[in-house]
């Protein structure tokens, strides 16, 4: 199997769509991703084929886009692998490949960025200066290209959709931002393309995110509500097992501001954590009284 059509530029895309909008069925899913693909992101792609369904179109974008990483952060080492990639997309019934280059999405000359308030400002935000920008930004010009659509993201990256949900409202653009439950691997660790960088034994401490969370969510069904409470449940599981902690969070699940330790986080709230596990920064997260606590066990392998 393979992609039927790939495209380099957005005038391509944007006429491949044109084409497709008219031979199939109108509707499309578009699953913007930053390549290494995994299961997680094929999960993203047959989510939109649901959506649209067997004729309808299915887009996927790779690009490593350079504006949402810090001087200091993995941009050149991050995994590329255009061709598995493509391989994987086919198998998971993609249709349309949009992987262009760095200088056909930032031209010479090219001055706007995209800046989302309020959600940016907790959570990974102080940690990653600049970096929501670049998101939003790439994801602008994205969506500006793809048009009406379905876009699908993990809520792993929970502060991202919530940003680009944002985004999307704000700016009229024509596009249903649809959140897929994160995939996990057996063990219940968070699928991402940087698990690729864990040890053997990192992979091992890594476990303990999801075990914090779900030690908080079991507190959680049994009627515990303090937020600093819930918090040092999941901050015990993973101050014994990463290197370091950016944060382990309660907040509301909708504006992202956190609670007071001694606040009540009501019947739904976020619970957020990011940290390294040697020199891989790890996030992952749960939305007590939403998500199932199945969502918190592995069932990949
Ligand atoms: O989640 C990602 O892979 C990236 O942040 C995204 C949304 C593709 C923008 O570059």
């Amino acid at each position: 199997m393979c992609i039927r059509d790939s495209s380099k530029t957005p005038e391509e895309l944007r006429e491949s769509l044109r084409i497709a909008r008219i031979s199939r069925n109108a509707r499309v899913a578009f699953v913007p991703t930053m390549g290494a693909l995994h299961e997680g992101h094929l999960a993203l792609v047959r989510e939109g084929r649901k959506l649209v369904g067997d004729d309808g179109t299915v887009v996927a974008s790779i690009f490593v886009n350079p504006t949402q990483f810090g001087p200091n952060e993995d941009f050149a080492r991050y995994p590329r692998d255009l061709d598995g990639d493509q391989t994987k997309l086919a198998s998971a019934g993609c249709d349309l490949l949009f992987a262009p280059e760095a200088r056909v999405m930032y031209p010479e000359g090219e001055r706007t960025r995209v800046r989302v308030d309020g959600l940016t400002s907790g959570l990974c935000g102080p940690f990653r200066p600049g970096h929501f920008e670049g998101v939003a930004t790439v994801v602008a010009k994205l969506f500006s290209i793809v048009g009406e659509a379905y876009a699908i993201f993990g809520k792993k990256d929970y502060q991202q959709l919530a940003v680009l949900r944002r985004l999307a409202t704000d700016l009229f653009f024509p596009v249903n931002v649809v959140g897929h439950p994160i995939v996990r691997e057996k063990g219940g660790l968070a699928m991402s393309s940087r698990n690729a960088y864990l040890s053997p034994e990192e992979r091992e401490r890594a476990l303990a995110l999801s075990r914090g969370l779900r030690a908080a969510y079991a507190a959680f069904s049994g009627g515990e509500r303090r937020a600093g409470t819930l918090v040092d449940l999941v901050q015990k599981e993973v101050e014994a097992a990463a290197d370091t902690i950016d944060y382990v969070a309660a907040t509301d699940a909708d504006s992202l501001v956190a609670f007071d330790p001694e606040a009540s986080v009501g019947d739904r709230a976020l619970l957020a954590i990011a940290c390294r596990v040697g020199k891989t920064r790890l996030l992952d997260n749960v939305v007590l009284g939403e998500d199932p606590m199945t969502s918190l066990s592995g069932s990949h392998s």
